[in-house]
Order: C-alpha cells, then sequence, then structure tokens
C-alpha cells in the first residue's frame, strides 16, 4: 500500500516510539499540579471513612497532620481543607472561631510541614445548622451582601491561622473584593485569594455533602450556584472575580465542564484551577470497583483532560494515588 502521493500525511509517524511520543507531548501530569482535598473533623482522633468515597476519610487533626506528611513525601505541593466542626449553629459561627478546625488543622499542618501550601476553603455551609452558603433570611433566602461580613471575618481568622491561600466557595457576589479589602485591612496583603468563579449547580457535589454534612435542609442552590446551561456567564464570573483581585480561578466540577475551563483559560489569562469533584470521584471509583474500567488508565485520562483543557492545577481527591502512579 502506498502513501507516497502525500508523503506529508504521516501523522503516524510522530508516534512511532515512545520517546518520541514524550518529546511531543503537548499535556504533563504531574504531583506538582496537585491539590489534594482534606476532610477535617474536631472528633476524637480517628480516621473515619466516607461511604460514598472508597479511599477518602474525615480525619481529626493528628490524623491530617501524618496526612500532610505523606503528601509532601509524595510531591503534592497543596492541601485543600474542609471543616467539619464539633456544633453547627444559625449563623456558621465555627468558620471564623480562631480556635476552629481549620484554624487549629492549618497551624498544626504548618508547623510539622511548612513546605507544605495550604488552602482552606471559606464558605459557611459546613457550619450553619440549615446547611446554606450564607446567611438565611426570615423568608428562607440566602442574603448576599450579610453574608460578605461574615466571609470577610472568617478570611481574616483563616489568614492569622496561617493559612496561605484563601479560597471562598460560597458564590456570594461581590465577595472576593469583601474579602481582599479585609484580608488587607488585616495586614495580610500578601495571602493570595482562590475564587471558585465557575461554580455549577450541580448534581456531583453528592459525596462531599454527605461527607461534610452540608446538604441544604430545605431548598437547593440554585439560587447562588450557576446553571450548567452557562459557558458565557461562567467566563463573565471569572472577570468579575479578577477584577475583584482573585489571584487564581476556579471551575467546579471538572470534567462536564472542559469547555468552560478552556474558555475561563482563554478569555482571562489568569491561572486556573479545576475541582474535579467529590461525584466525579465516586463515579470512577464505582465503575473500577465493579470492574468495568481499568481504574489507573481512567484516571491518569482524566486528570491529563483537565490540564489539556487549560487547567494549571488539579484539585482531586484522586491526588495521592496519581501522584504514585506518576513516579
Ligand atoms: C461548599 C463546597 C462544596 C464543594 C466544595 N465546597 C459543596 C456544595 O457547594 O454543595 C463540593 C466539592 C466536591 O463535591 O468535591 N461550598
Amino acid at each position: 500500500m502506498s502513501f507516497g502521493q502525500f508523503p506529508q500525511i504521516r501523522m503516524r509517524r510522530m508516534r512511532a516510539s515512545r520517546a518520541l511520543r514524550g518529546l511531543v507531548r503537548e499535556t504533563r501530569l504531574s504531583a506538582a499540579d496537585f491539590v489534594y482535598p482534606m476532610f477535617v473533623a474536631s472528633s476524637a482522633d480517628r480516621r473515619e471513612p466516607i461511604a460514598s468515597m472508597p479511599g477518602i476519610e474525615r480525619l481529626s487533626i493528628a490524623h491530617a497532620v501524618t496526612e500532610a506528611g505523606t503528601l509532601a513525601e509524595l510531591g503534592i505541593p497543596a492541601v485543600l481543607l474542609f471543616g467539619i466542626p464539633a456544633a453547627k449553629d444559625q449563623e456558621g459561627s465555627g468558620a471564623w472561631d480562631d480556635e476552629g478546625v481549620v484554624q487549629l488543622a492549618t497551624r498544626a499542618i504548618k508547623e510539622a510541614h511548612p513546605e507544605l501550601l495550604v488552602i482552606a476553603d471559606l464558605c459557611l455551609c459546613e457550619y450553619t445548622s440549615h446547611g446554606h452558603c450564607g446567611v438565611v433570611t426570615p423568608e428562607g433566602s440566602v442574603h448576599n451582601d450579610a453574608t460578605l461580613k461574615l466571609l470577610a471575618r472568617a478570611a481574616t481568622s483563616q489568614a492569622r491561622a496561617g493559612v496561605d491561600i484563601i479560597a471562598p466557595s460560597d458564590m456570594m457576589d461581590g465577595r472576593v473584593g469583601a474579602i481582599r479589602a479585609a484580608l488587607d485591612e488585616d495586614g495580610h496583603h500578601d495571602k493570595p485569594i482562590l475564587a471558585y468563579s465557575a461554580k455549577f449547580a450541580s448534581a456531583f457535589y453528592g459525596p462531599f455533602r454527605d461527607a461534610a454534612g452540608s446538604a441544604p435542609a430545605f431548598g437547593d442552590r440554585r439560587a447562588y450556584q450557576m446553571d450548567p446551561g452557562n459557558a458565557n456567564e461562567a467566563v463573565r464570573e471569572a472577570q468579575l472575580d479578577r477584577e475583584e483581585g482573585a489571584d487564581i480561578l476556579m471551575v467546579k466540577p471538572a470534567l462536564p465542564y472542559l469547555d468552560v475551563i478552556s474558555a475561563v483559560r482563554r478569555e482571562t489569562g489568569m491561572p486556573l484551577a479545576a475541582y474535579n469533584v467529590s461525584g466525579e470521584y465516586a463515579m470512577i471509583k464505582a465503575a473500577a470497583a465493579a470492574g468495568a474500567l481499568d481504574e489507573r488508565a481512567a484516571v491518569l485520562e482524566a486528570l491529563t483532560s483537565i490540564r489539556r483543557a487549560g487547567a494549571d492545577i488539579v484539585i482531586t481527591y484522586h491526588a495521592k494515588e496519581a501522584a504514585q502512579w506518576l513516579q
């Protein structure tokens, strides 16, 4: 058989050897791209499995410190902390308690592993008894501007505890600006903000809400999280966050929103994170456990795709195992 007429058509030439494939590879994946989310509970000294997320546990502070050491050894540069407080209240006051679970965990992790970056998720839903991400009015809706004050207070408390990057995930309008102003006023000019810019109202957060006990007690989050049909709106949200002073932007979830990752990256030119969320993790785990796919290959392909779409940073529960596979 001859392709002699078109000697230039030889895509296969570039796939001939492993070394050559390596030289021309456009997207690389390494442990240095990963952020590992951790659920830290202020409970007794134990690890507690999360049923829908095999391999992921709620950790006491001591166990979180041990886990942080394992991550640092694997070359994973950062953790994202979620707090599970002992008690919740109407306001979510655990979020700005200087002795709150995230504040205590941050101090303990930074003391033991100063080189590991601690990113703190900033939201009220893990701390409120109603499970919403902000102040709930008597009519049952979330009050945007009243929530900003509480978020700013929580951000300052996290910064004082030594958090390296503040990551607001609440989706209130104007929160990046409010948090930036509060941080600056308290002397934390150097603390970057990683804004969950385009956070979609997604079914893929299901296992997380189990893990953090943060499912809303009434209603849903569609008034403040985004409609899955909207990509242009995601770009506008991202641009607003940039103007308000965000240092890094985020799209969440990741795999069902690769087009949004790509658009936000192209339109903003900002450092970009993508959050491969709990439901995306659970889906691969369940399929692998059922023998339907090769877990290692599927995970590495999924994470590579998130990078190829334009994310610099991949926040993923697969980080530990993927880092091992990539070694
Ligand atoms: C809280 C928050 C959520 C997630 C991260 N921060 C849940 C939500 O909005 O209900 C989900 C992460 C995941 O599913 O892994 N604001």
